[in-house]
């Protein structure tokens, strides 16, 4: 097991890598942690949750909203849950987004810790203390951002993740590669799922070098105010069509990517989006849609990133060097319509 100790300005959180669920013992009193888990990964690990409170939620992006927030307080409550209660979400990203959420409004605000048991929630979603839900179409409209106080990494509850989340999983890692790290999209050009999936040595590796990568952006500007910005990468566009087109997370950030490659070709001089799109498909991710472009560019201007009239567009300088460029809104919606 590793031990990292990263510190955020309202406090530090710990990172047990390698680590095993059962750490939990001797992280939190047994009588006093509910822990929060969805259907799915409650079916598959339900043995080690034998003696816990749990709360099982439905799985699922539709169920991230407020109605689930309020079962989860009933529960508390009926848990007698008070404010040394600490609660504690295993599994993927929709499970950690509530849990946080719900654990900063429980009596004003308990504790609470992460078991991520996705890829996308190892690497992503658990890191940086975004909590949240989603409000009709909004996605992550209303939430907090609060620091969990530990991460516990067990990699064996990825024997039970499905293909699918393996691959939306990699889109976030391309991502990371794309715009902090050269060596880690060379890494990744000469491996594949497959690769990760047999090696356990080279996984965790993989997860502790894309968790840090998350967890320095954020410590470095946590409240949005500049460097992590950079992580909304292939994000932009991607949103979009996710929402409108119900896309997957991780292929409608993978169409995302290419779409900022390929303004970044037009503004930045960036030369690779070949190499880029060639590694996402190789992780079975797609990277080009028929979409409705007028539509999705009528959408698209309603997001958080427009400025007045121009939009802050993350960019490629090269490959592990991102950039945000202010576009005008006349001059975006010509790229998206070229591109
Ligand atoms: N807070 C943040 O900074 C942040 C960052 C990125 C994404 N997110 C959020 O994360 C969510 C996406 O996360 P996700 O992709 O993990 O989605 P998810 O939690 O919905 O998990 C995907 C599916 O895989 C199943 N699953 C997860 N782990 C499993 C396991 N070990 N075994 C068996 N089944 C398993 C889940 O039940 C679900 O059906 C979105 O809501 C997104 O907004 C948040």
């Amino acid at each position: 097991m590793q031990r990292k100790t990263y510190t955020f300005s309202e406090k530090k959180t710990i990172y047990y890598f390698n680590a095993e669920f059962s750490l939990l013992d001797q992280l939190v009193d047994p009588v006093k942690t509910v822990i929060v888990t969805d259907e799915n990964i409650f079916n598959a690990h339900w043995r080690k949750l034998k003696g816990w409170k749990t709360i099982v939620l439905q799985p699922g992006e539709e169920n991230k909203i407020q109605s689930t927030v309020d079962s989860i307080i009933q529960q508390l409550i009926d848990f007698g849950a008070d404010r040394k209660t600490y609660l504690l979400g295993l599994g993927g990203g929709v499970v950690t987004d509530i849990t946080g959420y719900a654990a900063s409004i429980y009596m004003r605000g308990i504790k609470f810790g992460f078991v991520p048991v996705s890829l996308l929630a190892m690497v992503d979603a658990s890191i940086g203390g975004k909590n949240g839900i989603d409000v009709g179409p909004y996605k992550n409209l209303a939430g907090t951002i609060r620091q969990p106080e530990f991460l516990i990494y067990d990699s064996s509850f990825l024997k039970s993740l499905p293909q699918a989340e393996w691959v939306n999983g990699f889109a976030e890692i391309i991502k990371h590669a794309c715009i902090k790290d050269a060596r880690l999209f060379k890494e990744l050009e000469e491996n594949s799922i497959k690769v990760y999936k047999n090696d356990k040595d080279a996984l965790s590796k993989l997860v502790q070098k894309n968790a840090m990568i998350k967890s320095k952006v954020v410590m470095a500007d946590e409240f949005e105010q500049g460097e992590r910005k950079l992580l909304n990468f292939g994000h932009t566009w991607g949103h979009v069509i996710e929402t409108n087109y119900s896309l997957p997370h991780g292929h409608a950030v993978s169409i995302g990517i290419a779409m900022a490659c390929r303004i970044s070709e037009q503004l930045t001089g960036f030369k690779q989006t070949k190499r880029v799109t060639d590694l996402l498909e190789e992780y079975g991710l797609p990277v080009e849609m028929e979409v409705n472009k007028k539509m999705v560019f009528e959408v698209l201007k309603m997001d958080k990133k427009k400025v007045n009239t121009s939009m802050n567009y993350v960019l490629l300088n090269d490959i592990g060097k991102a950039v945000i460029k202010s576009i005008p809104l006349e001059k975006l919606e010509v790229l998206v319509n070229n591109n």
